[in-house]
Parts: structure tokens; sequence; C-alpha cells
């Protein structure tokens, strides 16, 4: 049984990441999505309001996907987990750089453990959580790159903010 986790910040999940956990859960047996609660990050999203959106649009479509929260090493957590595999979704060539000293880092500290890249669809490949921040903080449309409780979430949180 492979286990593999997605890491990251959801902050807030899009549609690049919902591309990413389908093709995960269609190659390895348990896919855990696991959000980063970094307290030196201030985030638009609180950790419980990112884990009720994602499990609403996950649970019902991937019931190998389960929705969860880790802090400190990555690979701690992955080893905790039984995860046999890192999940990260590349973009483009400039997410690479990055990318690549993370995923050797991580190697280095736990050579068992394997990190996998993703190629989203390439309609997504300009997406990202912070975009879609900016864009819906200034009244622009977000519609078709986020799910739609997103979109929702995000109208009520620049609504409020006025
Ligand atoms: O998608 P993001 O928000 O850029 O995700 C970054 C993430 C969560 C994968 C990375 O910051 C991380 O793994 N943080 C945990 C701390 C850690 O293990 N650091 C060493 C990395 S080599």
């Amino acid at each position: 049984m492979t286990t593999a986790i997605y890491p990251g910040s959801f902050d807030p999940l899009t549609f690049g990441h919902v591309d990413v956990i389908e093709r995960s859960a269609r190659l390895f047996d348990h896919v855990i999505v696991s959000i980063l609660t970094n307290p030196q990050k201030s985030a638009l999203f609180s950790v419980d309001e990112r884990i009720e959106i994602m499990q609403d649009i996950l649970k019902p479509r991937f019931p190998n996907v389960e929705v969860a929260v880790f802090h400190g090493l990555l690979v701690e957590y992955a080893r905790q987990r039984n995860a046999q595999v890192i999940v990260r979704g590349i973009r483009a060539v400039t997410d690479y750089e990055y990318e690549f000293q993370m995923a050797l880092m991580n190697r280095r500290l736990a050579p068992g453990i394997e990190t996998v890249f993703m190629m989203p669809a390439e309609n997504y490949s300009y997406l990202s959580s912070r975009l879609v921040k900016e864009i819906a903080e200034l009244g622009g449309s977000v519609a078709g790159l986020v799910p739609e409780i997103v979109e929702k979430r995000l109208k009520q949180r620049f609504r409020k903010g006025k």
C-alpha cells in the first residue's frame, strides 16, 4: 500500500491543487493532503477554514484522500504517517529551483522517502493561491480558477475587509 503526502499552505485551495490531488488519488492508495500550520506565515484563511473548505470539496470526490494538518519537519511527519512519497505540483521552470532544492534536502534527511512531481493541466500552469488572493482583493473575478466555495469565501472575506 503506497501512502503519499501532498503538503502545502493551500491558502486557498485552487483548481491547480485539485488537479494534482486527482492525479495523485489515481496513482497512490492513500493520499494525505496536509496543511502546514506556520505561525510565522500570516494566512488569509485560518487552518480550520481551510480544512472545512478542503473536506467539502475533496471528501465527496476522492474516497482515498484525507485532509490533515502538520507542523515541523515534513519528512518527520511523513515518517510518522508511514508515507513513502511526497507529492509536489510543478507548474513552470520558475518553480523548479525551489522544488529541486527542497526535494534533495528532504532526500538527504530521509533517503527512503521519494518526492514525486506532478504537472497540473496546462490551463492551470499560471495559477497560484497568491495571485488568486490578489485578484479577489482587488475585485477581479476568480471564477474557473478556484472551487465555488472558495470563490464565495473570498468574496465574503474581502467584502468584510472594506
Ligand atoms: O506550497 P507551499 O506553501 O510552498 O509548501 C511548502 C511546504 C509546506 C512544502 C514546505 O514549506 C515544507 O515542507 N515545510 C515544512 C518544514 C520543512 O520540512 N522544511 C524543510 C524543507 S527541505
